[in-house]
């Protein structure tokens, strides 16, 4: 009994109209078109076939062939196009929608304090100049005039690293550097980072100061009066009050204490000044010639002054920051104030 090329192609088409998926279409393919399908076994009967039966035979089978190719090529590109307007589809970006706002940073207080200050003595003819953090006990005490077994050492509480390597207590490390490596005139401020032990309220084991310094001949206290009271009244405003009151640092001669008047309560006394009315705001003198001697200047021919402020103590002042401890926990809500 022979198959029938007609019966098979209907048989095909009907399967290939209910497929949906690739997947099935490929099996309908396999079914039919494959080595072992459907139409292989019916070209298969060609053999015992003859004349113009095995013509007709023929050419009907090939019909029924070629008729299901160009069904399934049909179906399957018609399911690629799908599937790409599907993928298309999901992948839809939507340019309309409101973007992710960037979380802008904002400069710390005390960054912009230094800053601040860098710009008032850039603007005096300062240079600045930066000394290590882990510094020799050498630089921070010894050639400041502070030999080792000076009682002035115990108004800083040291990180030793060991006998002869500390973290500085202060910037006032700085000066020998520089003045070492550099001979007059100079004008220099040194700004960064200090440590000591001391750990409460109003103390971090860590702060910030800005040292400053000039050497040069004829060099006097009115000149340090004169630049300190420039620069505190660009810093705080031309109106506010200031007084030098007599005090002491092993490195200078005469030294001084800067005081400005209260911020808070403009003089009457309040809780920040103590009621005192005046603000402590800086250290400073000048340079005493032991210091001189330790860098080998002639104490005779230079003369200069010094003087030392702590940023965080300005930064609280200006902008009315009561809590030291602000500072250091980077709470961006704290941050986002200034
Ligand atoms: N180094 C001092 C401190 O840490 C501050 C200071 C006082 C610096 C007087 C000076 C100065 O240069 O002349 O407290």
């Amino acid at each position: 009994m022979i198959g029938s090329p007609e019966k098979l192609l209907k048989e095909a088409l009907d399967e290939l109209q209910r497929a949906s998926a690739r997947d099935e279409v490929l099996q309908i393919k396999a079914k039919y078109l494959g080595r072992k399908g459907e139409i292989a076994s019916l070209l298969k009967e060609l053999g015992n076939l003859t004349g113009d039966g095995k013509r007709e035979f023929g050419e009907s089978v090939n019909r029924a062939k070629a008729r299901i190719e160009e069904e399934v090529e049909g179906l399957l590109s018609a399911i690629l196009d799908k599937e790409k307007a599907e993928k298309l589809e999901e992948e839809r970006l939507d340019v309309t929608l409101p973007g992710r706002r960037l979380q802008l940073g904002k400069r710390h207080p005390v960054t912009r304090i230094m800053d601040e200050v860098e710009d008032i003595f850039s603007g005096l003819g300062f240079d600045i100049a930066e000394g290590p953090e882990v510094e020799l006990d050498y630089y921070n005490f010894e050639a400041l005039n502070l030999p080792k077994d000076h009682p002035a050492r115990d108004m800083q509480d040291t990180f030793y690293i060991s006998e002869e390597v500390l973290l500085r207590t202060h910037t006032s490390a700085v000066q020998p550097r520089v003045m070492e490596a550099r001979k007059p005139p100079l004008r220099i401020i040194a700004p960064g980072t200090v440590y000591r032990r001391d750990s409460d309220i109003t103390h971090t084991p860590m702060f910030h100061q800005v040292e400053g310094f000039m050497v040069d001949r004829n060099v006097t206290f009115s000149n340090l009066k004169g630049i300190l009271t420039l620069f505190l009244h660009r810093l705080f405003g031309e109106k506010t009050g200031i007084r030098f009151r007599p005090s002491f640092f092993p490195f200078t001669e005469p030294s001084a204490e800067v005081d400005i008047r209260c911020v808070i309560c403009s003089g009457t006394g309040c809780r920040v000044c103590k009621g005192s009315g005046w603000l402590e705001i800086l250290g400073a003198g000048m340079i005493h010639p032991e210091v001189f001697k330790s860098v080998k200047y002639d104490a005779e021919e230079f003369t200069g002054f010094a003087f030392g402020l702590g940023i965080e103590r300005i930064a609280m002042l200006k902008f009315g920051i009561d809590d030291l401890r602000l500072f250091f926990e980077n709470d961006i809500r704290f941050l986002r104030q200034f």
